[in-house]
């Protein structure tokens, strides 16, 4: 009989049909998170290890012999589960009836420039590319906002694009996210798994503010608070803070680039949590709409909340308590996206 069963799943298993394919996007192909990102979705890490991908390329025209070395290079990696590479510079192309769209591409802050300064140039490039999600992607589409300004980018991409749900758009705090754990685990000696529930509140900026009331280290078996792990309050709201809120800028300085191999890695974290769910009992940050509903968040901004995700879909950690310290942080990065928002808005409707 157990036999028999055996080599009936064994027949079943032959002839099932592999998954279909999933449309994945990644703008700014040709650049250098790109380059450190699009290897571990074409492998699995992001989409699943069963899921084969049809991964879409999207760059800007005088990119277009890059992109042919990086299909190339993704050809010799020999993946199983890559069906197929699409470079193109059309968004037409691009966004046509994708599943998942991760865009990257913009102009990449150089040292000593403002992040407003780099506002205009991409309200044009997100406006552009989020009428093409409207008229081209599927209307279940997860659009992950990369490029910087991130959270006003994911604004212009979401309302340019208004027949696809506010709720399908985010945009990458992940790895100011990781930063946070992974400081807070090398102060305590532990591993960064060991470290969870930090979170980041508001913009993906200098006035993000890095919170770790609310997280927990795991040391030597027993879960304890940060507080009381690290031991040093004056540590955790003073240069514990600095630090996350300016790594970006101390990476540039150091690289002379802005941060690609702990940007791709976040990404991958960020959208393998939209597409399989966040752990029981755990929250990560991403940037997601504020309907003005949560921790008196003002509407309509894109702003980094504590997030859990199940079936695809995320929803915001309420009711922690929030001391004053906190709230006066929150609120002033909040003001930044508002003041952002609304020169964005300006540049919008020119
Ligand atoms: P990069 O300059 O190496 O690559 C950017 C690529 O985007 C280039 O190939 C460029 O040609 C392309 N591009 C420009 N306009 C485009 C358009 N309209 N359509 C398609 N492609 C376009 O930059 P990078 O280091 O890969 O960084 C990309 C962006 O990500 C920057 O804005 C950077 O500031 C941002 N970033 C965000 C985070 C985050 O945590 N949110 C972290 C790191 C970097
Ligand atoms: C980062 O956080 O590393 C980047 O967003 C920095 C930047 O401005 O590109």
């Amino acid at each position: 009989m157990l036999t028999l069963l055996t080599s009936m799943y064994m027949v079943v298993r032959a002839i099932s049909p592999q998954a279909e394919p999933i449309r994945v996007v990644v703008t700014g192909a040709a650049g250098q998170i790109a380059y450190s990102l699009l290897f571990s979705i074409a492998k699995g890490d992001v989409f699943g290890k069963d899921q084969p991908i049809i991964l879409i390329l999207l760059d800007i025209p005088p990119m277009l012999p890059v992109l042919d070395g990086v299909v190339m290079e993704l050809q010799d990696c020999a993946l199983p589960l890559l069906r197929e590479v699409i470079p193109t510079d059309k968004v037409e192309v691009g966004f046509k009836d994708i599943d998942a769209a991760i865009l990257v591409g913009s102009m990449p802050r150089k040292e000593g420039m403002e992040r407003k300064d780099l506002l205009k140039a991409n309200v044009a490039i997100f406006k552009t590319q989020g009428q093409a999600l409207d008229k081209y992607a599927k209307k279940t589409v997860k659009v992950l906002v990369v490029g910087n300004p991130a959270n006003t980018n994911c604004l212009i991409a979401s309302k340019s694009a208004p027949s696809i749900p506010k709720e399908n758009f985010s945009c990458l705090t992940r790895l100011d996210h990781n930063r946070a754990c992974s400081q807070v685990a090398m102060r305590c000696g532990v591993s960064s798994d060991k470290v969870k529930n930090v979170i980041i509140w508001g913009n993906h900026s200098s006035t993000q503010y890095p919170d770790v009331h609310h997280a927990k280290v795991n040391v030597s078996g027993s879960e304890v608070s940060a507080y009381d792990a690290v031991k040093n309050d004056a540590w955790l709201r003073g240069d514990f803070i600095s630090t996350v809120q300016l790594r970006g800028a101390a990476v540039i300085k150091a690289r002379k680039l802005s941060s690609a191999m702990s940007a791709a890695k976040a990404i991958c974290d960020h959208m393998r949590d939209i597409w399989f769910g966040t752990k029981e009992g755990e929250f990560i940050s991403m940037g997601v709409y504020a309907a003005g509903n949560s921790y008196g968040i003002p509407e309509d901004l894109i702003y980094s909340f504590p997030i859990q995700i199940k079936n695809k879909t995320w929803k915001v950690v309420d009711g922690l308590p929030i001391n004053d310290f906190s709230r006066a942080k929150m609120d002033a990065t909040a003001a930044e996206l508002v003041e952002e928002r609304d020169t964005a808005m300006d540049f919008l409707s020119q």
